[in-house]
């Protein structure tokens, strides 16, 4: 098991594509890191040349603190299981975990005491003398990564395992998965564009756009303070709402009304003219249901409920309005670059499932203004956040840049997997519950 480091790493391919811009990361040992992003931003890319499938044009990769840019992808020791797995066929589980250590000419007897300690952890040994060919989708992904625990492999590589299963496996899988690293305690490095993946597994996200690192923070970090629009837009579902807003005298004049927002929340306003307003589906209600005492706390304004989709424990109202035509065109391009189908001009809005707004009505929505961003358009930078981060890092500001948590301590977390909280100087982190 090692740390694996990586300054300001990039790639370029022969056809000079510029696929991988100045990453840097420190990932500790035994911690979870996913990498996520639209398909390609160059997150297999970055996979490639930690486990040394891929030059690396320029920068630095350590593994355990010795470089590694110029070793052989079989002197790195690392483990990477990749979405067909590549189990042999015509070996037996047994054989097919024990593959690595027949290569290395390993003593029989160790042999088997690894391959049968390996089951165990794995929950295969009933299986050690079965065919690939009659297994699950998910005991296969087991013996792939009972051959990377029988190596001692210092790190475990995933390249979107899960991608090729129908959904409920996919869950089985990821379940398994998570137990797993958890127990061998293996530094693991895991991409996807499965956004529940990326919220569930790992005790640190890397959300990259275009080859370049955009924030990277626990799960729940990233959905409580992204730091631009993308993140904003990428990390959840439904999305979050974009809202265009010109600011007047210090308040808001939205499609909506004219909403003031509380102190904490308008620190990004002053000086600008047009903002977007980013509020989570959750932090609308039904007007009706909230209590008086909450109600204070946020807006109340009329809106026109054109669909209701009622799921039972909850339930989501559609509300179309009408945006600028150049806010329109840049949230479309936005979309476009997530892969979104969500129409960014109508606002999706979580109501409790004992609501009883009827579709084709106008309703009295309530907006929780305490849970509201403020995003410069033209940039996408979250200003709420940046103001945040601003005064708990005496004014040292934000990159959103890799490797950093904006307050320039390390950004690895001590131990594994107790990242969640506190690593960014930021006070409402409390323990992420995704595990
Ligand atoms: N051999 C290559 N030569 C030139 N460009 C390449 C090569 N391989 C990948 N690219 C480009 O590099 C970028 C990143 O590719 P990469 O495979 O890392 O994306 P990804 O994030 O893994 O995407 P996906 O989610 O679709 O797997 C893409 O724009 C791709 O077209
Ligand atoms: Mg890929």
């Amino acid at each position: 098991m090692a740390a694996i480091t990586l300054k300001d790493i990039n790639k370029q391919y022969g056809d000079g594509f510029h696929a991988v811009k100045d990453v840097s990361l420190d990932i500790a040992d035994g911690e979870f890191v996913i990498l996520v992003g639209p398909s390609g931003c160059g997150k297999s890319t970055l996979l490639r040349m930690i486990v040394g499938l891929e030059d690396i044009t320029s920068g630095e990769m350590l593994i355990g603190g010795q470089r590694v840019n110029e070793k052989a992808p079989r002197d790195r020791n690392l483990s990477m299981v990749f979405q067909n797995y590549a189990l042999y066929p015509h070996l037996t589980v047994f054989e097919n975990i024990a593959f690595p250590l027949r290569l290395s000419k390993t003593s029989a007897k160790e042999v088997d005491e690894r391959v049968r300690h390996a089951a165990e952890l794995l929950e295969l040994t009933e299986h050690l003398d079965r065919k690939p060919a009659n297994l699950s989708g998910g005991q296969r992904q087991r013996v792939a990564m009972g051959r990377a625990i029988v190596r001692e492999a210092q790190a475990f590589l995933f390249d979107e395992p899960l991608s090729n299963l129908d959904a409920k496996l996919r869950g089985q899988m990821r379940t398994e998965i998570s137990r797993l690293q958890k127990r061998l305690g293996i530094t693991t490095v895991y991409v996807t564009h499965d956004q529940v993946e990326a919220m569930t597994l790992g005790d640190r996200v890397v959300v990259l756009r275009r080859g370049v690192v955009q924030q990277v923070a626990t799960p729940r970090e990233l959905y409580e303070n992204p730091v631009n629009l993308f993140v904003a837009g990428f990390i959840g579902s439904p999305p979050m709402n974009f809202i265009s807003a010109t600011v007047v005298d210090g308040r808001l004049h939205t499609p909506f009304g004219e909403w003031t927002l509380p102190e904490s929340r308008a620190t990004g306003l002053p000086g600008r003219e047009v903002v977007l307003i980013g509020a989570r589906p959750e932090a609308f209600e039904d007007a009706s249901v909230v209590s008086d005492t909450i109600r204070e706390h946020g807006v109340v304004f009329d809106a026109n409920i054109d669909v209701i989709e009622w799921l039972g424990n909850e339930q989501y109202a559609y509300v179309p309005y009408e945006a600028p035509e150049d806010i329109r065109a840049q949230l479309a391009e936005l979309e476009r670059e997530l892969d979104s189908e969500a129409m960014r001009t109508q606002l999706v809005v979580s109501l409790d499932a004992t609501s009883r707004i009827p579709e084709g009505t106008t309703a009295s929505l309530w907006l929780d203004l305490r849970k509201v961003h403020v995003f410069d358009p033209a940039s996408g930078e979250n200003l709420t956040v940046k103001a945040v981060r601003g005064a708990a890092t005496d004014g040292a500001g934000y990159d959103g840049g890799a490797g950093s948590d904006g307050d320039g301590a390390p950004a690895a977390p001590q131990t594994p997997r107790s990242s969640a909280s506190g690593d960014d100087g930021l006070p409402a982190a409390p323990t992420s519950g995704e595990d």
